[in-house]
């Protein structure tokens, strides 16, 4: 072949190719899912990870004649790293939507990308309120810390708790949780008699603690992000704060389904708000619990998990709804107003706020077929999250 022809037959060929590409990509539907697959916050990845493979295995990976590809990235909880595969996963990718998101400096880190290029952002374990106002493009199916924190702060005086001491990560999530707590605490005649913040990066609970103790609250209420309930646990029970009088509350975030089984007697009777128990008992959430299971070695699904399972539901619905067309912005407006049951109880999509409504449980640590689990004996129902009426 001459040169020319060698370069004309070359140019044909990456033509061919391209618009096979092209072909090949509108009959997929691409969803990027970015999670902490390493380091302190990887529990919130596997659990996440396991759930929305679970739904796909469930529901299918055809969806409206595309084909439903999950692409997988782990930003070790780094948020410059977050946005850095966000921005890869819509310029190279072209993914159709974004999703996972495992603490809120990540999830604000991306949120410009998702505006930018008007890419639906389906938070599914970030929880500080205000996430949501930080794009248009922004759904949430995990929670928020005011939502759960509120009907803590009413059953603690109800229940002759009076003088409480709080410790938070120091990071937007703790913070929404020990001002919505507090507040709620005062407005029943309660006290928060000191407020302690551990940094989130490595946190060395002990010298907290042992303030704690010399305070002698009636309570100690405590938010610390999944994964590191267990480690609170172990040095409040080593440092006989229990024996002492001090009640362990809090969000459901400290007594995880993911760690509490390992966290022993000590644990039992304590008291937690929020909007997951792996116990929760409805039909729906015993064959979710099973099949979450059987599919994962025995492991048991926590809130991150339910918030995996249900953002994938809400993009599959959002899918088979626009049937693919309309890009971004079709996509989202069949986000908002999905209402349905989730696992964990009945939930919606606010269509204002793109923000989950759903039930709060007050949960008490109990051994139930010879497991610890967090068993619901109250319920406060479509919950709003507070932080949005200010
Ligand atoms: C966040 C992370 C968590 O692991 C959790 O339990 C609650 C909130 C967050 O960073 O928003």
């Amino acid at each position: 072949m001459k040169k020319r022809n060698v370069l004309k037959a070359a140019v044909v060929a990456v033509a061919a190719l391209s618009s096979l590409g092209s072909i090949a990509q509108s009959n997929t539907f691409k969803i990027g899912l970015i999670l902490p697959m390493t380091g302190q916050q990887a529990s919130t990845g596997r659990q996440i990870e396991a759930a929305a493979r679970l739904y796909m295995a469930q529901n299918g990976d055809t969806i409206a004649g595309k084909k439903v590809e999950l692409i997988l990235k782990d930003d070790t909880s780094v948020p410059d790293v977050t946005k850095r595969l966000a921005q890869e996963l819509i310029v190279n990718d072209k993914v159709n939507v974004i999703a996972g998101f495992g603490i809120t400096p990540s999830a604000f880190a991306t949120a410009p990308l998702a505006t930018q290029s008007k890419t639906p952002m389906v938070v599914m374990a970030a929880a500080t309120s205000s996430i949501t106002e930080a794009s248009p493009y922004i759904v949430r199916t995990s929670f928020t810390l005011p939502q759960a924190a509120v009907a803590l702060g009413d059953w603690t005086v109800k229940n002759g708790i009076k003088k409480v001491v709080t410790l938070v990560s120091d990071y937007g999530p703790g913070i929404d949780a020990e001002k919505y707590f507090r507040e709620r605490l005062i407005l029943n005649g309660g006290q928060v008699t000191e407020a302690l913040r551990v940094p989130l990066r490595n946190p060395d609970f002990a010298p907290f603690l042992q303030k704690v103790r010399d305070l002698k609250p009636d309570a100690l209420f405590v938010f610390v992000p999944s994964g590191a309930g267990a480690a609170v646990m172990k040095q409040f029970l080593e440092r006989g704060m229990d024996k002492a009088g001090i009640k362990l509350i809090g969000t459901g975030d400290v007594t995880d389904d993911d760690q509490l089984n390992d966290m022993g007697d000590g644990a039992l009777g304590v008291v937690t708000s929020h909007h997951y128990s792996a116990a929760h008992p409805s039909p729906v959430n015993k064959k979710f619990v099973e099949a979450f299971s059987k599919a994962n070695k025995g492991m048991r699904p926590n809130f991150m998990a339910v918030g995996g399972y249900d953002g994938m539901r809400v993009i599959y619905e959002a899918l088979k709804k626009t049937k693919g067309a309309g890009g971004g912005d079709a996509l989202l407006a069949a986000m908002k107003g999905q209402i349905f049951e989730s696992p964990r109880g009945p939930m919606y999509i606010d269509a204002q706020t793109r923000d989950v409504v759903q039930n709060i449980y007050l949960r008490k640590v109990e051994r139930k077929d010879g497991e610890l689990h967090n068993v619901e004996f109250d319920v406060i129902k479509d919950v709003k999250d507070p932080g949005k009426a200010k």
